[in-house]
């Protein structure tokens, strides 16, 4: 008889996503899970005993085949070439990969396909990233295999650190940031710390415009719990945090909880998008990056969530609980 435990496959475990996922399931014994990640991977999965490693590759098909052919009943995938390692291009296999990750879930009959993409914004179109999201929700939602498709604001853990703090970075087993791509390396060597040593915030545009910024915990936490939600099936839905905070109002909250001033340093959108333009030829991932960040700085997406943490019963961090937690873990 078919098991009744969600047998979940994570794609993307190392990264710092999927890690957060395989983390909270690591303590939840009624879901078991495979971490799928690439032979040359430094991924070291959490010491629990519902959760198995498979070697693969999302470029070869048949590696995803094996892993969902492991009587899997749900996959989460968070994998993304957006903020390339080394040797990887910038979102250049990401079709590919959904492709081979949509074949092998209707081959094996998977359950329920639950995929992380980027916010809606008018301006979709100037974002790579943002182009390449909504092909591959097109080719979920097309496939016939049931999905749900949560399109995220943007993370704290991510974006307070391109602000310069370092304590949302530190102790992070593998930062988005640091994973090899040069120019995220350069920026966070430039840049970690500064907000908390010298209070010093970079803010995107006049840093006005609010963001509905997520913790990566909690988008771990609702991919998660959309896996025993049959009213999300088939849904794309808006997933922000608690509450939507500006630039400047995060870059206060640093100096409330430091007890230190903070001066806001803008970059200019017209400078993020003269850099997007001379980085497009040369370093895609770079201009990318740049695009984003002129996007946050000049559009405020700042979905309600009350709905959804409802059906979900989920409780989401604030930026100031979660910057309080993360200044308390580092000591910073
Ligand atoms: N940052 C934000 O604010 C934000 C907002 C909304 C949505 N998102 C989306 O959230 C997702 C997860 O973010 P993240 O920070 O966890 O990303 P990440 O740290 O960059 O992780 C990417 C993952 O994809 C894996 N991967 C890449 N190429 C692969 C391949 N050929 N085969 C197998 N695995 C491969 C990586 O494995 P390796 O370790 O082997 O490279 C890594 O595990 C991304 O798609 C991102 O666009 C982010």
């Amino acid at each position: 008889m078919e098991s009744m435990k969600p047998n979940v496959l994570v794609i993307g475990a190392s990264g710092q996503l999927g890690g957060a996922i395989l983390r909270r399931i690591a303590i939840d014994r009624d879901i078991a899970a495979t971490a799928f990640v690439r032979s040359d991977s430094n991924f070291e999965s959490p010491d629990a005993v519902n959760i198995s490693r498979h070697t693969g590759d999302l470029t070869d098909f048949e590696s995803v085949n094996a892993a969902c052919g492991k009587n899997i009943s749900h996959v989460i995938a968070t994998a993304s070439s957006i903020v390339p390692r080394k040797g990887d291009s910038f979102g250049a296999d990401d079709l590919l990969f959904y492709e081979n990750i949509i074949r092998a879930c209707r081959e094996n009959h998977v359950r329920h396909l639950i995929y992380i993409s980027a916010f809606p914004s008018p301006f979709d179109d100037q974002v790579p990233e943002f182009v390449i999201k909504r092909q591959i929700e097109q080719m979920i939602v097309a496939s016939g295999v049931p999905y749900t498709i949560f399109r995220g604001a943007a993370f704290m853990d991510i974006y307070f650190a391109v602000m310069g703090s370092r304590a949302v970075i530190q102790g992070v087993g593998h930062p988005t940031l640091l994973r090899g791509y040069w120019l995220s390396r350069l920026w966070s060597s430039l840049t970690s710390g500064i907000l908390e040593k010298y209070g010093i915030a970079l803010v995107p545009g006049n840093g006005k415009t609010r963001q509905s910024f997520i913790c990566i915990d909690d988008v771990a936490n609702c991919m998660l719990a959309a896996v025993n939600q049959p009213t999300l099936i088939n849904q794309i839905i808006d997933l922000g945090g608690l509450q939507a905070v500006s630039w400047r109002e995060v870059a206060d909250l640093y100096g409330h909880l430091l007890n230190k001033r903070v001066i806001k340093i803008p970059l200019p959108i017209w400078l993020l998008k003269s850099l997007e333009m001379l980085m497009r030829k040369s370093t895609p991932a770079g201009a990318n990056m740049m695009s984003i960040l002129a996007l946050l700085g000049h559009y405020e997406f700042a979905p309600d969530m009350s709905q959804l943490t409802n059906q979900l019963q989920i409780e989401l961090s604030d930026s100031r609980s979660f910057i309080a937690r993360k200044l308390t873990e580092s000591k910073l």
